[in-house]
C-alpha cells in the first residue's frame, strides 16, 4: 500500500539523500528540497538511480519564505524532515550570524508553513553535541544539555526548544527530535554519500582523502586524552541506519496517536570507538595503510562520548544493524567511486 508523502528539507545532502532513499524503500512519496549550498544534483540522481524513481526536486531556499510558500501549494504532504542546515562547528565561531540566520529561520519558516497549511509531523536533525561534554557515559535523553560551545551547537539548542514549543502551542502539530552521534559511511551502491566541501573537517571523509591521496597524512588530534589509548571517543552511526531512524521516526508520528506529540530520541549505536581504533579498523577492513601522525590536541572536542540508544530501540523499534567494519568499507568504496561520478 502506498504511503503517505514526506518533505525532505535538505534532501540532497549527505543524510538527506540517504534518508529519502530509506523513505521511498519503506513505500513513502518524498519531495526534496534544497538551495545546494552544500551539496551537488549528482547526489539527487544517485538517489533517483538506486530507487528507479523520479524524486521531484525543487532548488529553493528555506528562508526564502515565498518561494518555500510555493512547495507547500504545489505538493501534498503531511510530515517534514528538516535537514537543512549549516554544520560546520569552526566556520559557525567565524561566521555565527550566517549559521543563526540560515538554521533558525529555515526551521521557523518550515514550523509556519506546516501550521498554515495544515501540516503535521516534523522530524528535526538535532545532534549529540546539544550534551557538551558529559559527566557521564553513555548519554541518555535525560543527560542534561550543557552549555553550547559554538554557535551551530547553540543552533541545535535552540531549534529544539523552538519546535518544543511550537508544538506545545499548535494542536495537531507533532515533532521528533533526532540527536545524531556521529554520522559516518555511504550507501552500499557507494552512488551516494558525503560530499565535503574543501578541507573535511571530520574524521572519515579525512580517512578516505588521505587514502585517496587526496590529503598527505591523517593528524589524530591528541594521543593524551584520558581514555584507554588516549584519543577521543565517540559513537560512529552508520548513515543508512541512520537513514532508517527518520522512517521510524516518521511511522510513529503517523501511526501511533496516543505518543507523545513531542519527543526526542538518541540515534547511536550504543559503542564508543577510539580515533586510533577507528583508523585501525579502516585499514584491516580496506587492506591498505594509511599515512597517519599524532597531533596536538584540536581546541574545543570533547574527550568522549557514546550514545545510550535504549529508548530508541524500544520506542521508535530502530537498532543500529550495521557494524563498524562494513561501514568503513563503504565509506571507502564511496570515495573510489567518487572519481567516476
Ligand atoms: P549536509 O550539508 O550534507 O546537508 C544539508 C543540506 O541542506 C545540504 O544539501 C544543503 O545544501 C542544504 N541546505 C542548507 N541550508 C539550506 C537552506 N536554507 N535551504 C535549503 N537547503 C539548505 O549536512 P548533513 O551532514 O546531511 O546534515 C544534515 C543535518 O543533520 C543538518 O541539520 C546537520 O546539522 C545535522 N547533523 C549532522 C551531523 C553530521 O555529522 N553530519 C551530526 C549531527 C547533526
Ligand atoms: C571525530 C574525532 C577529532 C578529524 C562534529 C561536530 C558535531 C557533530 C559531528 C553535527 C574527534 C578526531 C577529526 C581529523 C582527528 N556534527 N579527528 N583528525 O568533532 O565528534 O563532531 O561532527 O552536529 O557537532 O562537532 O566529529 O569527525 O570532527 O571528529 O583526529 O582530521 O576525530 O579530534 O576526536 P566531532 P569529527
Amino acid at each position: 500500500m502506498k504511503k503517505s508523502s514526506v518533505l525532505v528539507c535538505g534532501g540532497a545532502g549527505y543524510i538527506g539523500s540517504h534518508t529519502t532513499v530509506e523513505l521511498i524503500n519503506a513505500g513513502y512519496d518524498v519531495v526534496i528540497v534544497d538551495n545546494l549550498s552544500n551539496s551537488d544534483r549528482k547526489a539527487i540522481e544517485g538517489v533517483c538511480q538506486i530507487t528507479g524513481i523520479n524524486i521531484p526536486f525543487i532548488e529553493v531556499d528555506c528562508c526564502d519564505r515565498e518561494a518555500f510558500r510555493k512547495v507547500f501549494e504545489q505538493y501534498e504532504f503531511d510530515s517534514a524532515i528538516h535537514f537543512a542546515a549549516s554544520k560546520a562547528v569552526g566556520e559557525s565561531v567565524a561566521k555565527p550570524m550566517l549559521y543563526y540566520r540560515n538554521n533558525l529561520t529555515s526551521l521557523m519558516n518550515l514550523i509556519d508553513l506546516m501550521c498554515e497549511f495544515g501540516r503535521h509531523n516534523i522530524v528535526f536533525s538535532s545532534s549529540c553535541t546539544v550534551y557538551g561534554e558529559p559527566d557521564k557515559q553513555p548519554v541518555t535523553e535525560q543527560t542534561p544539555r550543557k552549555e553550547a560551545t559554538s554557535p551551530y551547537g547553540n543552533t541545535k539548542q535552540i531549534s529544539e526548544d523552538i519546535l518544543r514549543d511550537a508544538v506545545a502551542a499548535t494542536e495537531g502539530l507533532k515533532g521528533i527530535a533526532l540527536r545524531y552521534f556521529n554520522p559516518i559511511g555511504a550507501h552500499p551502491s557507494a552512488l551516494i554519500g558525503e560530499l565535503p566541501r574543501g578541507v573535511p573537517q571530520n574524521l572519515v571523509p579525512y580517512i578516505t582523502q588521505t587514502a585517496a591521496g587526496i590529503r598527505e597524512c591523517l593528524s589524530v588530534f591528541g594521543d593524551d586524552y584520558p581514555t584507554p589509548d588516549g584519543s577521543c571517543i565517540r559513537d560512529y552511526i552508520d548513515v543508512v541506519d541512520l537513514a532508517k531512524a527518520h522512517v521510524k521516526a516518521i511511522g510513529r508520528m503517523i501511526e501511533v496517536a496516543d505518543a507523545p506529540r513531542y519527543e526526542v530520541f538518541n540515534i547511536g549505536t550504543g559503542r564508543g570507538v577510539s580515533v586510533l581504533e577507528l583508523v585501525t579498523r579502516f585499514q584491516e577492513v580496506n587492506n591498505l595503510k594509511l599515512n597517519y601522525k599524532i597531533a596536538p590536541r584540536r581546541a574545543g572536542d570533547i574527550v568522549a562520548i557514546w550514545a545510550d540508544p535504549t529508548k530508541a530501540n524500544d520506542v521508535l523499534g530502530w537498532h543500529a544493524e550495521r557494524n563498524l567494519d562494513d561501514t568503513l568499507a563503504a565509506a571507502w568504496a564511496w570515495q573510489k567511486n567518487l572519481e567516476t561520478l
